[in-house]
């Protein structure tokens, strides 16, 4: 081969890999941001990166655009792996223009899901971008829209994690919101459908970028991400250790990883973690940490509904997504937040067949004019349907409360739960001993000589009586009562039978969760 044909593919290389020039990477950097390429080297093992379609130029001929014409139009598609194992991803580059989106930009992040999808590779998308490319009018309206499409249809075949490394606004913000999760970085990524410009000219309101769509708002507040990093490198390294408990699409199973805690490690601490007062809270994570592989628990939606706790952890070896009340946080009420973000979870571990493990501390849900007028029936419905669809194995342990309806929601027997038990301290009944004494005793107690002294005599002799796990397990509804210490040996036996279990929902096109 003439040596010029391989000097031209060289130049071609460079001037891709250059993206919008060393002024915008300069920029880029000093924005405090990495570039889309340095943001895949550190992603992907090294030397594993697959890039396709580099040479990918636009064809758009308004605005006088077609002057400028940079390889691989705005973004970077690819395969490569990740601990070894393959995922398929795009790195949108902010220093073409401003990685705004258009056709040939849309189709190449298309081309890069269709591998992911036939494959069966988790897909990852990295967005750095001012939307829209506005030189292309419909054509990226159209390239938006595909990529909907196509997040739809992968939605719970291949696992798709969205990256927020700068800005991502208007209606692209609709990707990363089909997909599965979402990471943001603090102080450069910005998720809004409207900006601050226009809310000003609608509704009056002033806020900047930050405050209408940082990191902290979205994980704080509107729950539209799960994850907040300090810089690229963080997020990057978060998103490795998420996907060390994934399957690689719906039809594998989550890696397992083999472990050196024994399955028959008992824990004396957890036989004294329930406070003597059923008042006082405790936090949920010590018990969950003290339960799984080593203490380690990956959280999920950490800073968001904080009344309940989502993230994966590993009984020996196998992956679990463990689905907690956290008596710590509105003494782990259910409410409307809290079911929205533990009916996602479960939805999502079922899909990819990742066992579920909850444990169960809840007095109830909210009670508030708010959440009844905010439409916590509708919500608290998700969470219940969302466990009664659930096929993948399911056990519970019920360390404190399990009243009313918040009892039958929480992955209790009659949702086909494979196992459910209950520590000593379990309190299950249709409510608490106060509530329930005054409805039933009220007379009573009205008749009463003293009427607070026997109120208390009789809140003690119910609690004594009813809110104890022995009727519940009298019924079979719980599988047994349990020492505390010996919790992980009883759960591992038991993943051991049930993690063969093939159950199946009948034939329909698909259920209508209430959403
Ligand atoms: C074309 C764009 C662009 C866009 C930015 N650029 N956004 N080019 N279409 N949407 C270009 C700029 O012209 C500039 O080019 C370069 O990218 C960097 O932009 P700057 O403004 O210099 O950067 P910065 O100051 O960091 O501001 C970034 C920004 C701002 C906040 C993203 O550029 C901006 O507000 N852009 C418009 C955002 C927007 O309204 N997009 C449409 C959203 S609606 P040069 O050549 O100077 O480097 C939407 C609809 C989707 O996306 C619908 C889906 C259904």
């Amino acid at each position: 081969m003439a040596q010029d044909r391989l000097e031209e593919l060289a130049a071609i290389h460079i001037e891709a890999e250059a993206g919008g020039g060393q002024k915008r990477i300069d920029k880029q950097h000093a924005d405090g941001k990495w570039t889309a390429r340095e943001r895949i080297d550190y992603l992907l093992d090294p030397g594993s990166f697959e890039e396709i379609d580099k040479f990918v130029r636009h064809e758009n001929h308004k605005f006088g655009m077609y002057k400028n014409r940079p390889y691989g139009d705005g973004v970077v598609t690819g395969t490569g792996t990740i601990d070894g194992r393959p995922v398929c991803l795009f790195s949108q580059d902010f220093t073409v223009f401003g990685g705004s989106l258009g056709k040939m930009f849309a189709k190449k992040i298309c081309k890069a899901m269709d591998i992911a999808m036939k494959n069966g590779l988790p897909f990852i998308g990295i967005n750095d971008s001012g939307g829209a490319r506005i030189q292309e009018g419909v054509e990226s309206l159209a390239g938006y829209a595909d990529i909907f499409m196509n997040n739809v249809m992968a939605s719970g075949v291949i696992p798709q994690i969205s990256l927020i490394m700068g800005p991502c606004a208007g209606g692209a913000v609709y990707s990363p919101a089909i997909t599965d999760f979402i990471y943001m970085v603090n102080g450069t990524a910005r998720m809004f459908v409207t900006g601050p410009a226009v809310i000003k000219a609608v509704t009056h309101e002033d806020i900047d970028f930050e405050a209408l769509g940082g990191a902290a708002v979205h994980n704080e507040i509107s729950g539209v991400a799960q994850f907040e990093a300090e810089s690229d490198a963080e997020c990057l390294d978060s998103v490795k250790k998420l996907l060390s408990y994934l399957p690689s699409n719906n039809m594998d199973s989550p890696p397992y990883q083999p472990t050196d805690d024994p399955a028959e490690r008992t824990e004396e601490s957890l036989n004294s973690i329930i406070p003597d007062d059923p008042n006082l809270p405790y936090d949920i994570k010590d018990v969950i940490r003290l339960v799984v592989d080593g203490g380690d628990f990956y959280e999920v939606h950490e800073h968001w509904a904080m009344n309940i706790v989502v993230g994966f952890a590993r009984l020996a070896g196998f992956t679990f997504g463990v689905i907690a009340n956290q008596p710590a946080h509105l003494a782990g009420c259910l409410d409307i937040n809290a079911s929205a973000k533990g009916a996602r979870f479960v939805r999502f571990c079922d899909s990819f067949n990742i066992p579920l493990l909850v444990f169960e501390d809840v007095p109830g849900f909210l009670p508030g004019v708010n959440q009844e007028h905010g439409g916590i029936i509708r919500s608290g419905a998700k969470l219940l349907y969302a466990f009664c669809e659930a096929t993948v194995p399911k056990m519970t342990i019920i360390t404190r409360k399990a009243y009313g309806g918040a009892y039958c929601v929480m992955n209790s027997k009659h949702f086909k739960a494979d196992a459910v038990f209950g520590w000593p301290t379990a309190e299950i009944a249709v409510m608490g001993p106060q509530g329930a004494v005054n409805i039933i005793h009220k007379r009573e107690i009205a008749d009463a000589e003293d009427p607070e002294a026997k109120r208390q005599e009789l809140i003690h002799d119910y609690h004594r009586q009813f809110a104890t796990p022995y009727i519940a397990a009298s019924l079979g509804y719980l599988d047994g009562v349990i020492k505390p210490s010996e919790t992980r040996q009883h759960l591992i036996r038991t993943f051991n039978i049930v993690k063969t279990k093939r159950e199946s929902l009948p034939p329909k096109k698909h259920g209508n969760i209430p959403l």
